[in-house]
């Protein structure tokens, strides 16, 4: 029996509260439209670093830091014109920018990759910018799980992952995307290091330019790309037809099998699986399955970052 929760409504009053918590070093969990994020004020060393303990993440692992504005994101980013030009289409939104960071930026050097530059990205969410907007600061936010395992999708999945460790959440029903942020890395040349929701041909209509998109670099300036990563915990295996003993079955599209199988969209649509995908793989896990097949997703549109998500699991 569970007598509390540390879930609070997105209320003017809760956010004011979330702004005050956010502001005075506490870390909180806060929807953005892609996953939850792990909040914490980018000024502070110390929010930093409980973002990295809570998480159990790597220290070489950077975090991306969330800003209002272009104009709040200007004050701390040496921004080009390919920001503004990308940022005028798609922020706010799913597209996280690598830029360097300003000398005279007090942001802490923690959140930074091992060339001093900065993630950084303009959420597309009420609650998120309500509470960028009252603090006033910078928020340094990874996604809101153990490191490796799943992102969380829904306020009960984050609570369930941190439990008594992470007293305040802000509550959001689902968050709406389903799947994180796209990373881009801008410069003399441009290179995707994780693939999301706004995709290598809609950023290329924008730019103009050669897009790579890299896949496991040597020299890794994002550990996202590690293969080993959003694991649900039991083993995973793609493009399959049916489910393994004791296991269950994911499924795009249609599917005459009636048992152990779940739909990430019956419909065949890809915006509908992925805002299924990690609330499913989640749930399959709960219910006690052994593992996780999952049918053919076409490699298109955000079924690119689909497939890559779901290769990480299975590996
Ligand atoms: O949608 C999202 O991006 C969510 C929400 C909360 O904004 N955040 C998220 O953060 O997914 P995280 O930390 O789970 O993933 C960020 C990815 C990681 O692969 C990290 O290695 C990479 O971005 N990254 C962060 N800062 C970087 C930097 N300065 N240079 C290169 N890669 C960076
Ligand atoms: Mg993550």
């Amino acid at each position: 029996m569970k007598f509390y929760s540390n879930i609070y409504q997105p209320n003017k009053k809760n956010l004011i509260k979330a702004s005050k918590l956010i502001k005075s070093g506490k870390v909180i969990a806060i929807p953005t439209e892609t996953v939850y994020g792990l909040a914490g004020n980018a000024y502070r060393n110390d929010s930093v670093k409980k973002i990295y303990s809570l998480k159990k993440r790597p220290k070489n692992n950077p975090l991306i830091v969330h800003f209002s504005s272009v104009k709040t994101m200007n004050q701390e980013v040496v921004i080009n014109e390919q920001l503004i030009k990308l940022a005028k289409k798609f922020s706010p939104g799913p597209l996280t920018y690598i830029l360097p960071l300003k000398k005279e930026s007090k942001i802490s050097k923690l959140v930074l990759n091992k060339k001093h530059q900065i993630a950084c990205r303009i959420p597309n969410n009420k609650t998120f910018l309500a509470v960028l907007k009252q603090s006033g600061v910078p928020i340094a936010a990874p996604s809101a799980n153990l490191s490796n395992k799943l992102s969380t999708t829904r306020s009960a999945d984050v609570e369930k992952e941190f439990g008594k460790k992470l007293s305040y959440i802000l509550d959001s029903k689902k968050t709406s995307i389903g799947l994180e942020s796209t990373v881009l890395l801008l410069g003399a040349s441009l290179k995707i290091l994780r693939p999301g929701a706004i995709t290598k041909e809609m950023i290329f209509k924008v730019l103009r330019k050669k897009i790579h998109e890299v896949k496991n670099q040597g020299d890794i300036i994002s550990p996202g790309q590690f293969k080993k990563h959003y694991s649900p915990g039991i083993p995973v295996y793609l493009n399959q037809k049916k489910p393994k003993p004791n296991g269950a079955l994911l499924v795009f599209g249609k599917q005459k099998i009636k048992k152990d199988i779940f739909f990430l969209s019956k419909r065949s649509s890809l915006k509908e699986a992925a805002s299924n995908l990690y609330v499913l793989l989640r749930k399959i896990k709960e219910l006690g399955y052994k593992s996780i097949s999952i049918t053919n997703i076409p490699n298109t549109g955000i079924g690119k970052a689909i497939n890559d998500r779901i290769r990480r699991a299975s590996s």
